[in-house]
């Protein structure tokens, strides 16, 4: 298994810790595009208020470095990556257009560096209304094929066809990955979405590579369900379903969905598991108007710094952080406005950092 430790927000879910010196630990930081340094600044205040010996080596990437390399993925950014094995990114705005320039950044990234499992927890942030409590949802997302394989075409004027891609290897690779997960946090199911009754061979293929898998995990319950009815199950109880695991465009919506019973897109860290390396990154968080205004919120970044945090080892500051953010959330004093409050981001980011406390 090639997986690596995972991040999670309030405990750690892996008996797997990076092998390097926990005291010095190296993270690449690639703020997004638009409130992206804002967040990212906000992250290194919080993170550095924990006392955790930790550098950032910030790199540029999305829309700055298009303009200023001609790529938003310079080979800098890559290779930094590569060198520390833990990243921490913000989210890049996605080009509408069909040229190779207007490629998704935040997907080539992924293909790149074959981070094919994107983790996605869904929990509740104590303090942040929502409409559920007590969501505890884990989405397993394939992240390097599927109709995000981009292989797209004109047959004739007026027709296009997108190819959906789905291999053995990368459907039994992640349903390896999402039961080893299960079992090792002590999970009690993994379900596997998919649309087989209408992709009779592409979903077919997946469902039937999660089957095999699933016989060699005789203690984890392996659910089936259909992505509509799934969604609606969610909708109506969250608590039907425990870890989810799907192809790579079910996955994007359907971790949406989970992030809106939590109460927003800055409850879920994104957390994107390769072979050689992990990137933690805001799955939302491009808001031009608010660029520059001191108003984004911050909790887009913060919570997948939590979850790298753990990832590296550094649990106390983990918990610190989250009891710092939980706190606010629920005193309701300094939040920014999407949150209800008035609060500039860097007012949010300071009462985090009182709620903190000092270090234990
Ligand atoms: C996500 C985002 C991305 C995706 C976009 C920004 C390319 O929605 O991380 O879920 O579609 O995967
Ligand atoms: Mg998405």
């Amino acid at each position: 298994m090639s997986a690596k430790a995972l991040g999670h927000l309030r405990k750690p879910v892996t008996a797997t810790k990076v092998d390097r010196d926990p005291k010095k630990h190296t993270v690449t930081l690639v703020p997004g595009d638009t409130v992206g340094d804002e967040l990212a600044d906000a992250v290194v205040t919080v993170v550095a208020a924990t006392g955790v010996s930790l550098g950032w080596d910030r790199q540029i990437g999305g829309q700055k470095a298009h303009a200023r390399f001609g790529t938003a993925l310079p080979d800098d950014l890559i290779e930094s990556i590569r060198k520390h094995r833990v990243a921490l990114k913000g989210h890049f705005a996605t080009p509408l257009g069909i040229s190779p320039a207007q490629e998704s950044p935040s997907v080539k990234l992924r293909k790149l560096l074959d981070l094919y499992a994107s983790v996605r927890p869904a929990r509740n942030l104590r303090g942040l209304p929502s409409r559920y409590e007590n969501v505890d949802l884990v989405v397993i997302r394939e992240s390097t094929e599927d109709l995000y394989a981009g292989i797209e075409h004109e047959v004739v004027p007026g027709v296009v066809e997108s190819l959906k891609v789905t291999t053995e290897a990368a459907s039994t690779r992640i349903a390896r990955f999402a039961f080893e997960y299960a079992a090792r946090n002590g999970r009690r199911s993994v379900t596997v979405v998919h649309k087989a009754n209408i992709m009779k061979m592409s979903d077919g293929l997946f469902l039937e590579c999660c089957r095999r898998v699933a016989a060699e995990f005789p203690a984890i319950a392996c659910r089936e369900l259909i992505a509509d009815n799934c969604i609606m199950q969610l909708v109506l109880d969250p608590g039907s379903c425990d870890v989810l695991v799907m192809g790579n465009m079910l996955g994007d919506i359907i971790s949406d969905v989970c992030a809106g019973l939590t109460g927003g897109p800055g409850t879920v860290p994104g957390i994107n598991i390769g072979p050689e390396v992990t990137v933690f990154e805001a799955i939302h968080g491009n808001a031009p108007h608010l660029m520059g205004r001191d108003l984004a919120n911050p909790l887009t970044m913060l919570v997948p710094a939590v979850a790298m945090l753990r990832h590296i080892g550094e649990d106390a500051a983990a918990s610190r952080i989250m009891t710092g953010i939980e706190t606010v959330l629920a005193a309701r004093e300094a939040l920014t406005p999407d949150l209800g409050g008035t609060a500039r981001t860097s007012e949010m980011v300071a009462a985090v950092v009182r709620a903190m406390g000092a270090p234990g």
